[in-house]
């Protein structure tokens, strides 16, 4: 990826680009729990967006996306939002930082990615990441990396229509290799957690649907409003530290609709705090339990699954696996899978095959390398 964004870059603007990378991330557990101020379990993977990026020392940022072959010039002022989708990402960035007060000028770029699209990876962290980072570093701006995260959040509010929590932009930005990090989503403070599942004879990867998920207007805003409505009615910001019992005690106040949402929500919350001290004891199987529940839950209660992806978390079952749930947003994209080594084999040959068989395509496998942040290669 770098020589093919450094040599596109040469052949368009010329020389003296530096080249900057932001991961996807995966998430073992906490999914939908962020914007409800509850935890978080990701980490970043091994693939992501390289950006080559030049000053250009105009008020014009001139984008071409390598990937799609398009390109994007654009000014740095509010009314100047371009119409293409990509390239709303990186104008969001640079708007806000602006509105964080930092001066930034016009640049040049190329950029390249290899997180699949829409497959509940990230790919658009990855690349509000990267140039966040980026002109971070080429203004000097001293913007702190949780504030970099926020500004990627803030583009997805502010410029693309999904009202997302912090964990994509979060993981993408403090990534470790051969980490994941828990991150408290009230307190926003975060710990490195060493995750080898290897050593003790398991291994995580993606199954790809390549059922494509939209997130933009899509019904991630509703699931988010859902809970608000339910979090007011118990007289508080978030959903966080509710219990079973509170939202019993206001059924009869609220849509069925809205029950199921939060019953969800509370479940997620502590599964994710069961999973982090299965961890410790190195209690595998308690994490894969907390996987499907997390799936099910996510599948009947929460209704961001589909049939594509019941389909895959039901074969992973018949075939042992561990655990086996859908990653991020939902509505499409991958699931992630906790198989005994002994296991894996089997489990992606037959796998592929009954998917195939039912939608005729294959899925898309990934083997899960925990990876580093946002860095300037
Ligand atoms: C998307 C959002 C995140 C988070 C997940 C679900 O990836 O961007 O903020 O809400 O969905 O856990």
């Amino acid at each position: 990826m770098r020589n093919r964004v450094s040599e596109k870059f040469a052949e368009i603007y010329g020389e003296g680009a530096i080249l900057f990378a932001s991961p996807g991330r995966i998430n073992l557990i906490g999914e939908h729990t962020d914007y409800n101020g509850g935890f978080v379990f990701p980490g970043a993977v091994d693939k992501g967006i390289v950006a080559a990026i030049r000053l250009n020392g105009t008020d014009k940022v001139r984008a071409f996306a390598l990937d799609l072959n398009d390109y994007a010039e654009f000014g740095l002022a509010e009314e100047d939002k371009p119409s293409q989708g990509w390239a709303c990402y990186i104008f969001g960035v640079c708007r806000e930082i602006q509105k964080r007060g930092g001066v930034i000028g016009g640049f040049d770029t190329v950029f390249a990615g290899d997180v699949p699209l829409g497959a509940g990876m990230s790919s658009s962290a990855a690349l509000e990441s990267t140039f966040a980072f980026a002109l971070n570093h080429l203004y000097n701006l001293g913007i702190d990396k949780f504030e970099l995260a926020r500004i990627g959040q803030s583009t997805e509010h502010n410029y693309c229509g999904v009202n997302c929590g912090i964990m994509d932009q979060f993981a993408s930005v403090h990534g470790k290799a051969g980490h994941l990090m828990r991150l408290d989503c009230l307190s926003m403070e975060f710990t490195y957690f060493p995750f080898d599942p290897t050593k003790h004879g398991y291994r995580l990867l993606l199954v790809n649907s390549r059922v494509k998920h939209e997130l933009v207007g899509s019904p991630y805003n509703d699931r988010r409003a859902s809970c608000e409505r339910v979090a007011a009615v118990l007289g508080q910001e978030f959903l966080r530290g509710a219990t079973m019992a509170q939202l019993e005690a206001v059924k009869d106040q609220i849509s069925e609709e809205d029950y199921m949402r939060a019953r969800y929500v509370i479940g997620e919350e502590q599964r994710v705090l069961d999973v982090c001290e299965a961890l410790e004891r190195d209690d595998y199987e308690t994490v894969g339990k907390r996987m499907y529940e997390t799936h099910w839950g996510m599948s009947r209660d929460y209704e961001v699954s589909c049939e594509e992806l019941d389909f895959l978390a039901t074969v992973a079952e018949e075939c042992g696996v561990t655990g086996s749930r859908i990653m991020g947003g939902g509505f499409g994209g991958c699931t992630i899978n906790l198989v005994k080594e002994e296991l894996y084999d089997n489990f992606v040959a037959t796998v592929t095959e009954r998917f195939e068989q039912k939608y005729g395509h294959k899925p898309e496998i990934y083997p899960v390398v925990i990876s580093d942040g946002s860095r300037l290669l």
